[in-house]
């Protein structure tokens, strides 16, 4: 029987050719430029090329203010860097699968700035990511952005996610998640504001549902516009929303009233319970499937064929994201589709950092 990751899906009007789609990680692989490689194009289009439906890329920087994580990430904010985009796009669309471009702006959590802006002014937990940058250690102290920057931030959004249109993607994934800037607004700890973009769950996630807005009302209707949410983040893993699926449903409407097109949930590292599910027990991304007309696309060790079926059948989501699992298995739907066993994941691919 067929695996049901391999059944088609449609995804505002483009038909994806079956379930299962990269998710997006950093490989900090550029030569410190932002412009995206010969050797991004083809590590990108070896997913389309093994049969993946959609590659989600990288988490991309929106603006050269205060977006850039990391020293070697790619950006999308001149013409040489849209150029570079424009042939990784080429690559993966001639072998089939879409691909979505992740916005993303660190905000707090830059390993590459020593000037860094966050909603408040506080000092970020833990410390930098290894292999990420030579910079290491406590990250600096942002100081809070003020209303005109904040608005930089939407244009970062915006201008990036029209640049990406016109180099070919088929859409863009606001990074709301794992603790970079939009997070840090969404989370409670770390945004004391006390403007409209402070206080309340409605508040928090405003400059995200105001980045989507401006996005889907300056695209064409087809482009997909996606938002990833986490729980947990790279400096919290283990960090739960505090009211759990009343905190879901609010965060849910708001995007789905912005007009995104699809939540992505991500799960950092510890499989799909560990991130998905709330301190109680219930499910995240089935909680938005069933209260909105999103899709949903899950993540956290769903290239294990059974966790993939259970999470797809059990009603928890639409699409599913590999992540390591993709690395490890970069022709996962055609190792699904024959029945051949799937590689575990081997850290080792980071031993020297996380370049491809
Ligand atoms: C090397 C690496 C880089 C990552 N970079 C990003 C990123 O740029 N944006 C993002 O949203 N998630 C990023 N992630 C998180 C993954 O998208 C995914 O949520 C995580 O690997 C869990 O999924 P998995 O169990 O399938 O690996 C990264 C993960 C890894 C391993």
């Amino acid at each position: 029987m067929t695996h049901i990751a391999l059944k088609d899906y449609t995804l505002n009007n483009q038909i994806l050719r079956n379930r299962a789609v990269v998710a997006p990680m950093s490989r900090v692989s550029t030569a410190g430029d932002g412009i995206p490689t010969k050797a991004m194009a083809d590590y990108y289009s070896s997913f389309a090329a093994g049969g993946f439906a959609a590659v989600i890329t990288e988490g991309t920087y929106t603006d050269r203010y205060y977006a850039q994580a990391y020293p070697n990430q790619p950006g999308i904010t001149t013409s040489q860097q849209q150029d570079g985009w424009r042939k990784v796009v080429q690559a993966v669309k001639s072998k089939g699968a879409k691909i979505i471009l992740q916005l993303m702006h660190a905000g707090a959590l830059s390993q590459h700035l020593s000037s860094t802006r966050g909603p408040s002014k506080i000092e970020p937990m833990r410390t930098m990511l290894p292999g990420y940058s030579r910079k290491q250690g406590r990250y600096p102290i942002p100081e809070a952005m003020n209303s005109a920057e904040i608005d930089q931030v939407i244009d970062g959004f915006l201008k990036s996610a029209l640049m990406a249109e016109e180099a070919g993607f088929d859409g863009v994934e606001i990074h709301s998640a794992n603790g970079y800037l939009l997070d840090q607004f969404i989370t409670d700890y770390t945004n004391m504001r006390e403007d409209q973009y402070g206080g309340s769950l409605e508040n928090r996630v405003r400059l995200t549902c105001e980045i989507t807005q401006k996005i889907r009302s300056a695209v064409s209707p087809d482009f997909i516009v996606g938002v990833r949410l986490s729980q947990g983040k790279v400096n919290d893993f283990d960090y739960l929303w505090s009211g759990g699926l009343e905190d879901g449903k609010v965060f849910f409407s708001a995007i789905e009233e912005a007009g995104a097109h699809y939540i992505h949930f991500a799960s950092e590292g510890k499989g799909f319970d560990h991130g998905c599910l709330t301190r109680t027990g219930e499910s995240l991304p089935r909680q938005a499937k069933e209260l909105t007309k999103l899709s949903v696309i899950a993540n956290g060790g769903l290239h294990i064929p059974s966790e993939a079926d259970r999470v797809l059948t059990g009603g928890h989501t639409d699409l599913i994201a590999l992540g390591t699992g993709a690395l490890a298995n970069p022709d996962w739907p055609e190792k699904i589709e024959k029945n051949l066993p799937v590689n575990p994941f081997d850290p080792a691919v980071f031993d020297n950092g996380v370049h491809i």
